[in-house]
């Protein structure tokens, strides 16, 4: 059984179909592709997933049970977590921050716990070693505190991927990890991803649009344009194919 299904899926904004009948699978412990010319709809099909965008038609089956209808922080809690093209942090806080922030129900939080520092600090404790173990899965354990706003852009993209794995996630979906970063901390950042698939047992769903390097991590690619599915395959198969090249390379 595919850790992830997508069934038919259908999104129209207005009169336009963004996503327009495609199917899929994603086999668990896979780095899959997606890739396509700008305006495929790559990041609606991630949307659709997440449960940021409604569904017109169709069906996403995670682990065997259909998460459909669920909201964002019910799909996340199912296990699937998403990174966003541009880098969703908190600028002005330290990477440690960034990484705890989606830590749910902290009791130091709660006006009733608050001023009782012992029923909190436990948790504090067993929370900050959590995100210090994350920070350390992507490398970044050195700059724990450093602001979001003062690492290179590679390092922003794995702090967005450490806090990802906060959830304890079984499917990352990233939507463009390497864009606007250097060629050398694009090929890092892949590294550190099939690090945590070998790991960890993380699977990865990555739009990418940087084919030279993600041809040399993925282990299947699907090709969207205009909203349909265009072809899929092996990363060979998918760079000889005529079609693909024709709608991306204009050859
Ligand atoms: N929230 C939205 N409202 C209206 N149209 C949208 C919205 N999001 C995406 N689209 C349109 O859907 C199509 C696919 O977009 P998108 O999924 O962002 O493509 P890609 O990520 O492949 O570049 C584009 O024509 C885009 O303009
Ligand atoms: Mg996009």
């Amino acid at each position: 059984m595919p850790l992830l299904e997508l069934e038919n899926l259908q999104k129209d904004y207005g009169g336009l179909r963004a996503v327009d009948d495609v199917s899929l699978a994603v086999a668990e412990g896979a780095i899959i592709g997606l890739i396509g010319p700008n305006g495929s709809g790559k990041s609606t099909l991630i949307n659709l997933i997440a449960g940021s965008a409604e569904l017109s038609a169709g069906r996403v089956i995670f682990a065997g049970e259909d998460i459909s209808a669920l909201a964002p922080d019910a799909v996340f809690q199912k296990g699937i977590a998403r990174g966003y093209q541009e880098p969703s942090l908190y600028f002005k806080m330290t990477a440690l921050d960034n990484v705890l922030l989606p830590v749910k129900g902290q009791r130091g939080e709660h006006p009733w716990y608050a001023p009782w520092r012992r029923y909190w600090q436990r948790d504090e404790i067993k929370h900050a070693e959590a995100a210090a173990a994350v920070l350390d899965q992507v490398q970044l354990r050195q700059r724990f505190d450093t602001l979001a706003s003062d690492l290179s852009g590679g390092q922003m993209k794995l702090l967005e991927i450490a806090r990802c794995l906060m959830g304890k996630p079984r499917l990352l979906l990233l939507d463009e990890p390497t864009a606007g970063v250097a060629p050398k901390l694009a090929y890092d950042i892949f590294r550190q991803i099939a690090r945590l698939r070998d790991d960890y047992g993380i699977t990865f769903l990555i739009v990418e649009h940087r084919l030279e390097i993600l041809f040399d991590f993925a282990d299947y690619v699907y090709v969207m344009h205009l909203g349909n599915l265009l072809a899929e395959g092996g990363v060979d198969e998918i760079a000889s194919d005529a079609t693909v090249r024709e709608v991306y390379f204009g050859d």
